[in-house]
């Protein structure tokens, strides 16, 4: 499984990436919005501190603009991804850039059928929203159980990318559903490593081991 960090924040982006926990990075007008800076210049610093790929998406309309937008973004690095609406003038984009070879990703997904749409079309990448989902009632997870489950039956090369990610619950529970990648923010990629029980445990280890008056080396 793949963890991209959903933000548009440069340094921590880097410290993910040097700590070896992501995979590439997913933005968002919103997130772009939240970091206070201008958008092609957030891009390209991002593709220049992570090799994986990463997001940014579309703001256009219709689908000749969303592909003049499109060419204009992979035209930064070679490890941009489009990110594109899902709706049909963003699917008609999908399909045009994806025929032209960049990497696309449709977002706001909320249904296996717009799930259906994107992969016939030639996603990249998928973007199931399961916390949105979650907020009004509806079972997030069981979107990620029925994309999969759809694109297995047809071979879709498309790439689940589970988002609108809000715990390590949410991660694990992913994983379990098959889906290739989470994209969460930082704060929530951090947390998979922490257990209580991990730091009571070698805080004993080391007491106990102070105590011998030894050392390893
Ligand atoms: O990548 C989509 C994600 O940023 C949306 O998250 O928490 O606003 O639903 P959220």
């Amino acid at each position: 499984m793949k963890f991209f960090a959903d933000t548009a924040e440069v340094d921590a982006i880097r410290s993910l990436e040097e700590a070896g926990l992501i995979d590439g990075v997913t933005t968002n007008p919103s997130l772009i919005k939240k970091s206070g800076r201008a958008f092609r210049q957030v891009v390209e610093e991002i593709c220049a501190v992570t090799k994986g790929p990463v997001s940014a998406e579309v703001t256009a309309v219709n689908a000749q603009a969303m592909i003049d937008e499109g060419q204009s973004l992979a035209a930064i690095a070679n490890n941009i991804t489009v990110k594109l609406p899902l709706t049909v003038e963003g699917l008609k984009a999908c399909r045009a850039l994806t025929r032209d070879g960049v990497m696309t990703n449709v977002t706001l997904c909320f249904s296996a059928p717009q799930a259906l749409l994107a992969a016939k079309a030639g996603a990249t990448f998928i973007s199931p929203f399961v916390g949105r989902l979650d907020d009004i009632h509806t079972d997030g997870m069981a979107l990620i159980q029925d994309i999969r489950t759809i694109y297995d039956n047809y071979d879709y090369k498309t790439e689940v990318l589970a988002a609108s990610i809000r715990t390590p619950n949410h991660i694990k529970e992913c994983a379990i559903a098959g889906a290739d990648v989470a994209t969460a923010p930082p704060d929530v990629l951090w947390r998979l490593a922490e257990h209580p029980l991990t730091h009571s445990g070698l805080d004993a280890f080391l007491k106990d081991w102070q105590a011998t008056g030894q050392s390893v080396i």
